[in-house]
């Protein structure tokens, strides 16, 4: 048996470019780093500086144009060559949680409902017991008959969380989670993070333009242009 990888992502030289018209433009210039199992990051820097391009592509969201990903120990992308899209769809669905600015909730289903949407594409083994916890952890166990519309922006934040727990990730993605709420709601979704991160084990990598939600974070990657200013 192989030993347990110590990285949960570990990338090598990642480039994502895009093309605009004859224009080329690097979003993600040449970015290598290794994100520690357990550990929470955050990435911050300028908007236009390739923090979602980058996330999404540690969250094999989108592929790079070139360079290596490493996920858990095992290659997902090298020499211009990634894995089947079968594949890549297990990751997406077995190793990451993901949580966005928009909350992405199903207005006509209620927030039970919307949590346990995961269920219908897919069922880790034993995922449906953690339901009840994961309700209870993130303080929404009394809303669960009520509908997305009845909820405040904090709360539909709390749910989306729920809904990405509940098939019981490795890695939760967050881009932006409160780019859409108030400083206390704001606040209270960093703790909610902070404690995934120290009591779940979960790894947890936070883009955010809050200088307060980042601190929260082990370590924090600045980037600039694409590329790695500060780390
Ligand atoms: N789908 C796309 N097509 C072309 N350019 C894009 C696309 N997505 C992002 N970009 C460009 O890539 C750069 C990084 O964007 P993005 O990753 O969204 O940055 P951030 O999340 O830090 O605001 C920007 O210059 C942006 O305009
Ligand atoms: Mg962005």
């Amino acid at each position: 048996m192989s030993a347990p990888a110590a990285y949960s992502i570990e990338a090598e030289h990642l480039r994502r470019v895009y093309h605009r018209g004859p224009e080329e433009i690097a979003a993600v210039d040449d970015i290598s780093l290794r994100i520690e199992k357990g550990s929470f990051t955050s990435i911050i820097g300028p908007s236009g500086s390739g923090k979602t391009t980058l996330i999404n592509v540690l969250g094999c969201l989108d592929n790079p144009t070139s360079g290596k990903l490493t996920l858990e120990g095992r290659v997902v992308f090298e020499n211009g060559q990634g894995l089947s899209e079968a594949k890549l769809t297990r990751a997406r669905r077995d190793v990451f949680g993901y949580i966005f600015q928009k909350f992405y909730l199903v207005s006509t289903l209620t927030v039970l409902e919307n949590v346990v949407l995961p269920f219908t594409f897919f069922r880790k083994p034993g995922a449906g017991e953690e339901v009840p916890r994961v309700l209870e952890l993130l303080g929404i166990d009394k809303r669960i008959d009520h509908l997305p519309g009845q909820l405040s922006g904090g709360e539909m934040q709390r749910v989306a969380i729920a809904r990405a727990l509940v098939n019981k990730p490795d890695i939760l993605l967050a881009d932006e989670p409160t780019g859409n709420l108030d400083t206390a709601r704001s606040e209270e979704i960093g703790r909610i993070l902070q404690e995934l991160n120290t009591r779940e084990g979960l790894t947890v990598i936070l883009v955010t333009h809050n200088p307060r939600l980042a601190a929260l974070a082990q370590r924090t990657i600045e980037l600039r242009d694409g590329r790695i200013h500060a780390a």
